[in-house]
């Protein structure tokens, strides 16, 4: 195993917890007011909860070379994290509905290209090194969201469901890597699984998106000039700068290990605020 990787015994624990959301006042345009900040991070949400299924169908394929015992613990707490991600996720979606979105005409498409086209060609060693590269992008987009205010401006309730979802991404950053470096440590598999990773997630995300955004400008919700010269002012929260070039640049080095970005404190403080830290 790399000699990066924690040793078995100071492997963190990765803990599953359920908490309640309630979105019943959720306006629709709930990030920042801003249709476009909104479509982007709804655009997001609608990949996790068939993502997540994928990156533990990924993971469980290699349960049994995962000879490590504190790695064996860690998987299993990944499994159940990324299972109610995608729970939660999906009850938020039930609000964009009832607001009047159409989300099943993406959701099919998109999961028959993904799960349907593209999972099965792909070998299980490059499914996941592909999970192990968006894991990575989730750990960063979660330390914006807890380090770098990206969701000062959302609304109450997803701040609650998306910083809760970022500590644990947080938590469980390390495992699909780790897992990887013990069924397939080589450094070419890891960079095509980034690359991968990459295009899947630019072109999956500009289309949730845009079909989000095509179903406001129908119903006489345009993006007005104002909305996007806020949104591009807001250049801290550059998506292309911040999650992609960063994600990048760091996955791109021969001895990355995603312990070397020390975020963990962040997951530790908001969880305790949150009344979610364990007992
Ligand atoms: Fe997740
Ligand atoms: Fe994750």
């Amino acid at each position: 195993m790399d000699g990066n990787a924690p040793s078995t015994s100071d492997r963190r624990a990765i803990p599953a917890r359920s908490p309640a959301f309630s979105y019943d006042d959720l306006p629709r345009h709930w990030f920042a007011s801003n249709g476009m900040a909104t479509q982007m991070a709804n655009g997001v949400n609608l990949l996790f909860p068939s993502g997540e299924r994928f990156f533990i169908r990924s993971v469980k394929h290699f349960a049994d070379r995962i000879a490590d015992p504190g790695l064996r613990a860690q998987v299993q707490g990944f499994y159940q994290q990324e299972a109610r991600h995608g729970a939660a996720h999906q009850k938020q979606f039930e609000v964009l509905r009832a607001q009047g979105y159409d989300l099943d005409g993406f959701l099919r498409v998109y999961e028959r290209i993904a799960w349907g086209v593209l999972e099965p060609m792909f070998s299980p060693e490059h499914r996941l090194a592909v999970t192990a590269a968006l894991e990575h992008y989730t750990a960063i987009m979660a330390e914006g969201a807890l380090a770098h205010g990206t969701l000062d401006l959302a609304h109450p309730a997803m701040q609650a469901l998306l910083k809760w979802h970022a500590c644990e991404e947080i938590e469980h950053k390390a495992v699909a890597f780790d897992v990887l470096k013990a069924v397939d440590p080589s450094y070419a598999t890891r960079v095509w699984g980034m690359v991968t990773a990459t295009v899947g997630l630019v072109l999956f995300w500009a289309a949730s998106t845009g079909y989000l955004l095509r179903q406001d400008a129908k119903a006489g919700r345009p993006l007005s000039l104002r909305a996007l010269r806020e949104f591009r002012q807001r250049r801290d929260q550059s998506v292309v700068r911040n999650v992609f070039v960063r994600g990048m640049r760091e996955y791109f080095r021969r001895d990355f290990h995603p312990s070397q970005n020390d975020n963990y404190g962040l997951a530790e403080r908001y969880l305790a605020s949150a009344g979610l830290a364990p007992a």
